[in-house]
């Protein structure tokens, strides 16, 4: 079967209740035939979930614990997220194993819990900048792979550290090099997303690549018109 292109925005921790309706007033009434998800702040999901739906657009958290519950102040279960509406949530972003010292076991803990709540994990990898000067990228992301990803049905996003936020965007090649060694790696149904930097006007050509199912997309994914764009560009590949 095709993979499904998809389309997923991440708005890290920005928004209010005024934004998620505004954001959802500049959406088309009809779903696209590309798949649109939003990752929202936790405190969102409540209010988006019955104002997305009608549009088809799914909805997905930005982390979870690798708990079904229990006591861990400020958490949230996978569990929970499903319950309020989400079918996705992201794991193992980068900004997380930064921010909070996530390491892969721990990635690959959240998208075992994740899975057993009935969500589709996004599973985050990508090198630094560092990383990629020494030529230690392909071996890095394929490690991560290896001790991040657990068997199930998962959707995996590279997402190069060094691009995300800074406007710089790897290379068509070096996105399509790197998708090829994951494809390789994951295997044929599951889908590979790029991230880092993408707007609409790079956007097609970022996924025009080879193995590129579609993209993670931060900054561009706050404004309704710009996160379109990126969709259109996807449906027009
Ligand atoms: P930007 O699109 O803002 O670079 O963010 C990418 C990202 O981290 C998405 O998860």
């Amino acid at each position: 079967m095709a993979r499904q292109t998809t389309i997923v925005g991440n708005w890290k921790m920005y928004g209010s209740r005024a934004m998620a309706e505004r954001f959802v007033a500049g959406l088309p009434a009809e779903a696209s035939a590309v798949e649109l998800v939003v990752c929202a702040p936790a405190g969102l999901i409540a209010l988006l979930a019955p104002a997305l739906a009608p549009r088809g657009v799914g909805l997905g958290g930005q982390d979870c614990h690798p708990h079904a519950e229990g006591a861990h102040t400020g958490d949230t279960s996978a569990a929970l997220l499903a319950d309020l509406g989400a079918t996705y949530v992201i794991v193992g972003h980068s900004e997380r194993r930064r921010d909070h010292g996530e390491t892969d076991a721990l990635v690959r803990a959240k998208a075992v819990a994740a899975l057993a709540a009935g969500l589709t994990p996004i599973i985050c990898v990508g090198e630094t900048l560092a990383e990629r000067d020494s030529g230690a990228a392909t071996a890095v992301v394929a490690a991560q792979i290896a001790c991040s990803v657990p068997p199930g049905d998962v959707v995996v996003a590279y997402e190069p550290v060094w691009a995300i936020g800074t406007g710089r965007t790897a290379s068509v090649q070096d996105i399509a090099d790197m998708h090829a060694m994951l494809r390789g790696l994951v295997g044929a149904e599951t889908r590979l997303l790029y991230g880092g930097s993408v707007k609409p006007g790079n956007a097609a050509e970022i996924l025009a690549a080879a193995n590129v199912d579609g993209a993670l997309v931060g900054g561009a994914s706050l404004n309704p018109a710009e996160w379109l764009a990126i969709a259109a560009a996807a449906l027009a590949r």
